[in-house]
């Protein structure tokens, strides 16, 4: 889960190549480094900083084939040296990597053993670099296709030859995109790069490979036979990658949601029908998902056993590929997923397909590695999500699974109210934001070292989620719980400086909730109440409440999740963190 852009044409590629680099941090800012191809010589630039440090570093330089990598490490320290681009041991060669080449070590060792290769960073890239010297005779094609046949893993490779005006690049199981624009040429993980430039794109699909050339591009399959691939064109402009006025990505992305949750129902809301998943004779759902995406599926979960009566069970996808699980063919496993290349859950699609089932994706991402395996399913279109923490997604997820609801559901009464609520749900989004200050509760408890997070029924997933949010960009540890398990452990944890938000809506377990609430407020905690009513027991035990406004059950997650959202960020803000790019964290996580 780095990420990759690369330039070929007339203009300087530089600036391109460094702002599309500054784009595709939400990826990987551990390390960041480019390559410039000029007149039979590679230049390497490279940091053990983040993209800002690359653009000081290469400032002036000016290149027509550059190619350039932001790193989210797996193997070797996230240091100078294991910065991308790699060489090969005769400085021939360049590559950058998205993915893990499994095999690296073996292949490393025949190299060095047999071959006298000596390698310089403890990454498994590098391994790529070398192969490509060791198999090249002058043509560097055909090198790098004798390099695919030996390397095994997930990747996203770009290649350069200091003695070729080419690119060359593979994908298996790692994003890659091409861009093309009258005569000039764009690689990348997403087309974020280069959006200013072409919304004309090649979706690489998997074990394909691209040669990029001044007479324009190939696409090729491993064995270099030639593909014809259709353009398709991009559904979204470059205000959408851009903060548009907002400190952070993450703020913006929470603002958006209004319009978000519209995009993922416009279009199929009133044409259910066209929703595309086959669903004859299926007998169960299974979600795989994880994080977030985990949360939105175990509402979906909720939403369509109640509502719909069907079994729905919720997996963990790293849990679900490693642990034989029970599968029919009457089973329809759907993977839910924003960015659509989260490998676990990539895996866990292509095991249900192996073991007959039929499969789905609820995916962000449009020509993501999810969607392609899919080939059915709900695109949610809430458009590029660039903060790591995912807030937009989440809310057109459960959109989504509202959606899948009303595509199973068989009574039309209660489908049509459904529709009219889901329909009214952008206004009553518009409404929170305009009443509710979060950011004075926020800040408020800004220093408290440990939170929970409580509710129950289709809320207790967005306990989680909050919980989640919280942790991740802010650093402070806080649980998720389902309120009526409180008392089963948790509550040892309960003093007069441990902050519980509840999530109280007015439903069949609110006086449930109510009792939790008074088991807190009796051991002197803190209580942050979020509720869609005003009540005497909730003004009586509550120190701090913030009101949604009402909707039917099955959107309440989608009102409750944004004080959660909002209560994270502002945390987070005023105790100084990298909102958009926490620690140790990256946006895809297209690796185990
Ligand atoms: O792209 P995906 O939805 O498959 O990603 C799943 C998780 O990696 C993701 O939701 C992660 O937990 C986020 N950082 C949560 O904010």
């Amino acid at each position: 889960m780095c990420g990759i852009v690369g330039y070929f044409g007339e203009r300087n590629g530089m600036p391109i190549v460094l702002q599309g680099l500054k784009r595709l941090e939400y990826r990987g800012y551990d390390s960041a480094g480019l390559v410039l191809l000029k007149e039979n010589t590679l230049e390497i630039i490279k940091t053990k900083g983040k993209v800002s440090e690359l653009i000081a570093l290469a400032n002036g330089r000016e290149a027509k084939i550059v190619v350039g990598h932001t790193r989210w490490s797996t193997h070797g320290e996230p240091n100078y040296i294991n910065a991308h681009p790699h060489t090969s041991m005769d400085n021939s060669i360049a590559i950058v990597h998205n993915g893990i080449i499994e095999n690296h070590a073996e292949l490393r060792k025949e190299l060095q053993e047999k071959y006298n290769f000596t390698f310089r960073s403890q990454t498994d890239s590098e391994v790529i670099a070398q192969l490509i010297q060791f198999f090249y005779k002058g043509d560097f094609e055909e090198a790098f296709r004798k390099m695919l046949t030996k390397i095994e893993g997930a990747f996203g490779i770009v290649a350069l030859h200091k003695d070729h005006k080419q690119i060359l690049c593979a994908r298996k199981g790692s994003p890659l995109v091409l861009g093309v624009n009258n005569g000039e040429f764009f690689i990348a993980s997403d087309p974020s790069p280069f959006l200013e430039y072409t919304k004309e794109v090649i979706y690489l699909n998997e074990k394909q490979m691209a040669s990029i050339e001044e007479t324009g591009y190939k696409i090729k399959d491993f064995n270099g036979f030639n593909i014809e691939m259709e353009i398709e064109t991009i559904p979204f402009g470059i205000e959408s990658i851009q903060k548009q006025g907002f400190e952070h990505f993450m703020l913006k992305e929470i603002y958006e949601q209004a319009e978000t949750i519209q995009n993922c129902f416009r279009g199929k809301i009133r044409h259910i029908e066209n929703i595309s998943i086959k669903k004859e004779n299926i007998k169960r759902i299974i979600f795989v998902s994880c994080g977030t995406s985990y949360y939105a599926s175990l509402v979906g979960k909720y939403i369509l056993e109640k509502s719909s009566h069907i079994p729905v069970v919720v997996e963990y996808a790293s849990e679900f590929r490693y642990r034989h699980p029970m599968l029919y063919p009457t089973d329809l496993v759907i993977a839910v997923s924003q960015s659509g290349e989260t490998a676990d859950t990539l895996e866990a699609i292509r095991l249900a397909k192996k073991l007959s089932c039929s499969v789905a994706g609820i995916v962000n991402v449009t020509g993501s590695s999810i969607a392609k395996e899919c080939g059915q399913g709900i695109y949610v279109h809430a458009g590029p999500e660039i903060g790591v923490a995912s807030t937009k997604a989440f809310t057109s997820q459960i959109i989504a699974m509202n959606l899948l609801n009303v595509y199973l559901n068989k009574d039309p009464y209660y489908r049509a109210e459904l529709i009219e609520e889901l329909e009214q749900l952008p206004e009553k989004v518009k409404a929170f934001f305009k009443t509710q200050d979060v950011k004075a509760i926020a800040e408020k408890y800004k220093d408290s070292k440990y939170f929970m997070f409580m509710g129950r029924d289709i809320n207790y997933p967005v306990a989680m989620e909050g919980a989640l949010k919280l942790k991740e960009i802010s650093y402070i540890p806080a649980e998720g719980y389902p309120a009526g398990e409180m008392k089963h452990g948790p509550i040892a944890l309960i003093d007069e400086n441990t902050p519980t938000v509840f999530l109280v809506t007015k439903d069949t377990v609110y006086t449930k909730v109510i009792s939790n609430m008074e088991e807190v407020k009796s051991r002197k905690g803190k209580i942050i109440c979020i509720c869609n009513e005003m009540t005497e027991e909730i003004e009586r035990l509550s120190d701090d409440i913030i009101l949604i406004p009402k909707v039917r059950w099955e959107c309440t997650p989608i009102l409750n999740v944004l004080p959660l959202q909002l209560f994270a960020y502002h945390i987070a803000n005023a105790n100084g963190r990298e909102i958009d790019q926490p620690r140790n964290l990256a946006k895809a996580v297209s690796v185990e």
